[in-house]
């Protein structure tokens, strides 16, 4: 056996499907292929990785942002993909890599990750530590809209990726307490899984609007548009039946001030490098842009 380090960028595609390969042995219920066939893997997407021969078997990639803090533009590091195969862990395979990616951000830099219950402990042996996140929300009442509903995009019709793509890489951050910009390749990868049937497009202002509803609540992931919507009036245009609250993947103080928070955020741990100043109100990094 012998191990490798290596960099996998658009730059490298032999070795795209060695990554392929790995991905869903270590996260099982996530579909990489599906997101790398609707070109998901952009300019800012890079492995770092271990090989054994023709196999990854140690990974954590760095996904390139445009970060707002506070108000403010910063380069934004998010790790993702962090894992080691099975049989290879416990070895300091992914100490190895942490140091190897460690190196990439510059100082002012934003670096950042979310994590899942198993690797809490592990994360502070590297320097970051945990943020509490919040998520809010509004009570409102509705009934669907009858007509002028908006449509649901398909990912094997190639305009409607277009769509995606093209208004992804002009959006406004939809939150600038703490948001994103320009992370299309993520919002693909949430097409292709967990939000399949969930984005909604309205032709006429060019927005796309991904949007889940649970019971009687709407879920709100993201609003991508290069101008600022007015949600209110595509709520009912969304619904599929009534509605009595409404819940916000993001901090919502551009597009509904008034909304409250309503429950911390607990399903996907948000760490950052110790230090990180933080807005001073709750806030919840856009869902749709977590990696
Ligand atoms: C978490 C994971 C990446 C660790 O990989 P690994 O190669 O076994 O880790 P290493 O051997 O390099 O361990 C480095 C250090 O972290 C410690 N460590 C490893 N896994 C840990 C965990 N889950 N929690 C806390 N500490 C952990 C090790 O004991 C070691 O400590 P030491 O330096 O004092 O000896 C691996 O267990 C994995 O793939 N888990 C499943 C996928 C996953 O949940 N990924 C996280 C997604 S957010």
């Amino acid at each position: 056996m012998s191990l490798r380090d290596i960099t996998v960028g658009p730059d490298t595609p032999q070795w795209h499907e060695a990554y392929l390969r790995y991905a869903p042995r270590v996260f099982p219920s996530i579909s990489f292929r599906d997101w790398y066939a609707l070109g998901g893997w952009d300019a800012g997407y890079r492995t770092f990785a271990i090989a054994d021969g023709d196999e990854i078997v140690a990974n954590a990639s760095l996904q390139r942002l445009t970060v707002l803090l506070s108000g403010h533009e910063l380069t934004g590091w998010q790790l993702g993909a962090v894992g080691v195969l099975p049989e290879f862990r416990g070895r300091g395979l992914q100490h190895r890599i942490m140091e190897r990616l460690m190196q990439i951000p510059g100082k002012d830099d934003l670096v950042y990750l979310f994590a899942n219950d198993t690797v809490l402990e592990f994360y502070p042996r590297f320097g970051f530590e945990r943020a509490v996140e919040h998520l809010y929300g509004v009570d409102i009442d509705f009934e669907p809209a009858a007509n002028e509903r908006l449509r649901k995009l398909s990912r094997t019709s190639a305009a409607d990726r277009q769509h995606v793509k093209r208004i992804a890489a002009t959006a406004l951050p939809v939150t600038r307490e703490f948001g994103a910009r320009d992370y299309g390749g993520v919002l693909l990868w949430y097409w292709t899984n967990f939000y399949q049937e969930c984005f909604y497009y309205d032709e006429q202002s060019d927005v796309v609007i991904v949007a889940a509803q649970h019971e009687d609540r709407l879920e709100i992931c993201d609003v991508v548009a290069d101008h600022l919507v007015d949600l209110s009036g595509y709520l009912p245009r969304i619904a599929e039946r009534s509605v009595r609250s409404v819940e916000f993947g993001f901090t919502p103080e551009i597009i509904w001030p008034t909304a409250r928070v309503i429950r911390e955020y607990a399903e996907s741990p948000l760490f950052l490098l110790r230090g990180t100043a933080l807005p001073k109100l709750p806030f919840k990094y856009p869902v749709l842009a977590q990696t």
